[in-house]
């Protein structure tokens, strides 16, 4: 049959065969909110078999996985416990704990040489990333951070217009996000206790919006930071109508906002809350010596682009804006990220491959929370200085 010049430029629509014959052996570590969206998708995957959970609550973890009909599954009371059982022949972990706990939890999986899937934010501290990266080079092991709104079409379009050059020169980023009221205790207190989540509005959505656009410019090193963080709203009673108890438990940022110098003289300026009085804290914007990029923000910012994006362009002396029209819709929800952030952890397993969110990159992102934090603790601009790692 003669060639149809057209079927050349279609794309290649082959589906992947993916080897079933050995399955991955998986554990959750921390069986809270999180955990669910884990073992939805780790159920989602053929070649995955869930062995093993853990929480540090008495009956958590059984109660979870009873839940979802799964029996036959080994509860722990701690990541060490399930780690030190070698009868489970664990492949990876998927690390769901709250903040604090991260770093333990990682590098003890990583010592035992099991791969991790470790939740965002990575940690609470530069040190503790640190440490992480160390373990996971000494272990061989893939170590990826849990950024799926990377996976997100919208997402890879920002980086795509930076990497094609239309930008030009990008010198200056704004970008952040908000709730004007979206502190996240409806399930309790590990996100505004010191000793559970360890930063707030910073470590939990700050972290998307830092990894949006530092990943779009391919993750210069941070240089140095002026931060504030304030906790106006979390610390009052009259902000939890049905747990004004709450407000004593809180201890972490509500708010924060940093300018930061990137490498490759850019100006990073930052800002997150979540809780204010205000509707949003400002679109995302990318400013380039040929071309503008904004991105618009949404309502509850948890890392998605909020509508279309301009692109501002001078075309032959005249100013032009282009529109970029959202893509797809239901392929970028929540569950859909969510299962190719896991296939993507598991093929970077078995394929023997780069982590898919490598915490070579992430590392920034924690230095720059680190150093917010750490600058405002000081009351002045601070020097980032990241141990050899
Ligand atoms: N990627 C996303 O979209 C997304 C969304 C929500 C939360 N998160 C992140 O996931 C993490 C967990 O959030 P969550 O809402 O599920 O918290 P959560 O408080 O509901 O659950 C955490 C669980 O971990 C358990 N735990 C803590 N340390 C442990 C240890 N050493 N061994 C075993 N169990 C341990 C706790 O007992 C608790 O049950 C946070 O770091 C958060 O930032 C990510």
């Amino acid at each position: 049959m003669a060639d149809n010049i057209l079927d050349r430029f279609k794309e290649n629509t082959e589906e992947t065969i993916i080897d079933t014959s050995r399955k991955i052996r998986v554990g959750i570590i921390g069986t809270g909110w999180i955990a669910e969206a884990h073992l939805e998708s780790y159920r989602h995957q053929p070649d995955v078999e869930i062995v093993a959970g853990a929480d540090l609550v008495e009956g958590k973890a059984e109660a979870f996985f009873e839940k979802f009909g799964m029996k036959d599954v080994k509860c722990y009371r701690s990541h060490a416990q399930m780690l030190d059982d070698e009868s489970l022949q664990l492949d990876a972990v998927s690390i769901c704990t709250y903040n604090r706990t991260h770093a333990e939890c990682a590098i003890y999986a990583l010592k035992k040489g099991v791969n991790v899937l470790l939740e965002k934010p990575m940690c609470v501290t530069l040190e503790e990333a640190v440490e992480i990266r160390r373990a996971e080079k000494e272990s061989g092991k893939v170590l990826s951070i849990g950024f799926q709104p990377r996976l997100d079409e919208n997402m890879k379009m920002i980086k795509k217009i930076v990497e094609s050059g239309k930008l030009g020169k990008v010198y200056y980023i704004q970008t952040g996000g908000g709730r004007r009221r979206g502190i996240p205790t409806p399930y309790g207190t590990t996100f505004i206790e010191d000793k559970t989540a360890g930063i707030g509005a910073l470590g939990d959505i700050g972290c998307y919006s830092l990894d949006m656009v530092l990943n779009s410019v391919g993750y210069p090193k941070p240089l140095t930071v002026s931060g504030y963080k304030s906790a106006f709203f979390g610390t009052r009673p009259d902000y939890y109508p049905n747990h004004p108890e709450y407000a004593e438990k809180f201890e972490v940022d509500d708010f924060a906002a940093a300018f930061i110098r990137l490498e490759g003289d850019i100006i990073l300026d930052f800002r997150i809350a979540w809780a204010m009085n205000m509707d949003t804290p400002g679109d995302t914007i990318i400013l380039g010596t040929e071309g503008g990029l904004r991105i618009p923000s949404t309502e509850c910012w948890n890392g998605s682009v909020g509508g279309e994006m301009v692109l501002y362009q001078e075309v032959c002396g005249q100013q032009t804006e282009t529109k970029i029209p959202i893509i797809g819709g239901n392929e970028n929800n929540f569950g859909d990220l969510f299962d190719k952030k896991i296939r993507s952890f598991i093929d970077a397993i078995k394929n023997h491959t780069p982590a898919p969110v490598p915490s070579s990159q992430i590392i920034y992102n924690q230095a720059i929370i680190d150093g917010i934090f750490r600058s405002a603790e000081a009351g002045h601009e601070i020097e980032i200085t990241i141990p050899e790692c």
